[in-house]
């Protein structure tokens, strides 16, 4: 059976004083052998902090981007060897904030994941739906697209690196949450498209929900066949809320 992931994603938020007490509080509540892997990604200028507070811990940290290239005139970008360099472990990649206010093409979101994985990187690939793509009966479709142009540019031996997390856009920061057997049936939807390609690896790879996902929600999200974690917003940001989720593993 998969080991979930729990993995809080703190988006533009935080301050040095505020992330240490934070940090401080979920290290405070998480057991030296927690029952799942425990993840935090902060923006960029905190990870050499987190790395401090969190070194020789059960919680991970990671970056929320990416630059596709390796270095060079990219100005404000932030590469795949400098989160390596503050030992990141993971890297969020196409969040659903980034597909729509920056424009990025899921060409652009398959080169960052391949750049994460030439670091060292696990990359947490984020694809989902729109409202209006759901009520169109298009949500396959997208996510397939999402996905697909990702695991089309990876060599089969890299499946298994990655993560995804299945992100209805609906449903991120708005508190309607996707049912459990709509989020298991995109994630058994997910998987079957890695399994055409190698059915070891989609036995591996671990597809994480986000969209809502609360502590009065996550047991019953987490419980789902093909549902292997979460990656939490809102409610990453509250300690006893991302403490709670952990706790419904
Ligand atoms: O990346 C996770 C995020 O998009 C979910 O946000 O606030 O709905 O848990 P939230």
């Amino acid at each position: 059976m998969r080991r979930k992931l729990i993995a809080g994603n703190w988006k533009m938020n935080g301050s040095f004083s505020a992330n240490r007490l934070l940090l401080s509080e979920i290290l405070a509540g998480v057991s030296t052998t927690p029952a799942c892997d425990i993840l935090v990604c902060a923006p960029a200028p905190y990870l050499s902090q987190c790395a401090e507070i969190l070194a020789k811990s059960a919680v991970a940290w990671g970056a929320q981007d990416v630059s596709a290239h390796p270095h060079g005139a990219f100005t404000g970008e932030v590469s795949a060897a400098m989160l390596a360099d503050c030992a990141c472990r993971y890297v969020i990649i196409g969040h659903s904030e980034r597909r729509a206010y920056h424009a990025e093409s899921d060409e652009l979101t398959a080169q960052k994941v391949l750049q994460a994985l030439a670091n060292n990187l696990t990359p947490v690939l984020c694809v989902g739906e729109t409202l209006e793509q759901r009520e169109s009966g298009q949500t396959n479709s997208v996510v397939a697209g999402q996905l697909c142009a990702v695991l089309d540019v990876l060599d089969v031996g890299q499946l298994s690196r990655l993560v995804i997390a299945y992100e209805p856009v609906w449903a991120i920061g708005t508190g309607k949450t996707a049912t459990p057997q709509m989020a298991q049936d995109v994630h058994a939807f997910l998987r079957q498209q890695v399994t055409v390609r190698d059915a070891a690896a989609a036995n591996v790879v671990r597809i994480l929900y986000g969209g809502s996902m609360k502590p009065d929600n996550a047991a019953e999200l987490l419980c789902m066949a093909d549902i292997d974690g979460g990656l939490i917003g809102g409610a990453a940001l509250k300690s006893a809320d991302f403490l709670a989720i952990v706790a419904a593993v």
